[in-house]
């Protein structure tokens, strides 16, 4: 890593050439899709839930720190991949959700 990437990486808190597009550069999601994105310096997912709702939560899986971005959409529930934890979305980040 060069001095500039390196000044650049500690100013904005993250790699701009990364692959995440800003939320406002986001193509439409469709439903059933999640897709990585950032929110500044933020990594997020969006996902477009069977219902068609959108959310963007923190790309970060309670459980493990998968990346919920790597998962996919079932009905109103995200599934992490990485352990196969079926996540609710929650102001902006994923719980666990409960069974039944
Ligand atoms: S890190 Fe997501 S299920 Fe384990």
């Amino acid at each position: 890593m060069g001095a500039i990437q390196a000044q650049i990486l500690d100013e904005l808190g993250y790699d701009p050439d990364d692959g995440r597009p800003q939320l406002h550069e986001l193509r439409p999601v469709a439903v059933g899709e999640v897709v990585a994105a950032r929110d500044g310096a933020r990594a997020v997912a969006v996902a477009r839930l069977g219902s068609g709702r959108l959310v963007v939560v923190a790309d970060v899986c309670p459980h493990d720190g998968g990346r919920i971005s790597d998962g996919y959409v079932e009905g109103e529930r995200l599934v992490c991949t990485r352990h196969g934890w079926e996540l609710e979305p929650c102001e902006g980040r994923c719980v666990r959700a409960r069974r039944g």
